[in-house]
């Protein structure tokens, strides 16, 4: 069937649980999973029951839209992604996000779990994500172009939404939450990186390193949606004294830095 076709199909079955305003949509990553729990008046839709979507395969990733308020703003979560490693196309990984702008919503918050290259950060750092490299190995506007979702060439000059990228520093420091800034480059995964992988990632001048994000932010940026986008510094990625790595270390620290994590994004939903 025709994508656009899809999208709309998967709309409507959303549209049919839920049929009002979205001020705002956020992925939710590893470590924000909690903000779930916080959002009321909610209505949740397992990604199993949408037309178009797959199902989630990782462990730990949950698979459920959920749509309610936070702080005053109705949102729309996703409380899971898909990844490029679980072998999905990257049309696939970004399914999602076409639907969310088919919906109406123009404004998206990315949040992922990533490595830290950058020797001044630490482990359950939080990590505005300023720019990206994309080094996945693929491109989800690979094939033939849709005009009523974009240009067949998109600009890239502003991945990153500057004025939310601004507000998001104001919350942070109103909190008074240490907010690093970097440029996030994601590579396809599955597994971590070698020393000499992530030599070559710090040199191309990447501050933390993850498997995700990037085909979202490159589909909304396509369909011109604001994008602001937040790593959890999990754990150091330095080639210098790398130790084994393991997805648990990953997860611990991401609960280490989940209440910072979710006080922030609520925060900025709130400013939004
Ligand atoms: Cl892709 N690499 C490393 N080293 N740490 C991570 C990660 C990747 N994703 C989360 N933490």
């Amino acid at each position: 069937m025709d994508l656009i076709k899809q999208i709309i199909e998967a709309r409507e079955f959303i549209k049919s649980k839920y049929d009002g305003k979205l001020d705002v949509a956020v992925i939710l990553g590893s470590g924000l999973g909690k903000l779930a729990s916080e959002i009321e008046n909610k209505i949740t839709i397992k990604y199993s029951d949408i037309p178009g979507f797959p199902e989630s395969t990782v462990a730990g990733h949950a698979g459920e839209l959920i749509i309610g308020d936070v702080n005053g703003k109705k949102i729309l979560a996703m409380n899971g992604r898909f990844h490029f490693y679980e072998g999905h196309d990257m049309s696939t990984v970004v399914f999602p996000v076409r639907v969310i702008k088919y919906l109406g919503v123009e404004k998206i918050i990315v949040t992922n779990a990533a490595g830290g290259m950058n020797p001044e950060f630490e482990a359950a750092d939080l990590m505005l994500i300023t720019d990206h490299i994309n080094m996945m190995g693929g491109n989800p506007l690979i094939g033939a172009n849709y005009d009523e979702l974009g240009p067949r060439f998109p600009d890239m000059s502003e991945a990153y939404n500057k004025e939310l990228r601004t507000l998001a520093k104001g919350c942070a420091k109103e909190l008074g939450i240490t907010l690093r800034e970097g440029v996030y480059v994601p590579v396809s995964g599955p597994n971590y990186e070698s020393p000499s992988e992530l030599k070559m990632l710090r040199l191309i001048g990447g501050d933390a390193v993850g498997m995700s994000t990037v085909p979202e932010v490159i589909a909304a940026n396509h369909m011109s949606m604001k994008v602001l986008g937040i790593s959890c510094i999990t754990d150091m990625a330095i080639a210098e004294g790398l130790e084994p790595l393991e997805h648990s270390t990953v997860v611990a620290n991401a609960n280490r830095a989940a209440n910072n994590f979710v006080s922030l994004v609520k925060e900025i939903i709130k400013m939004m």
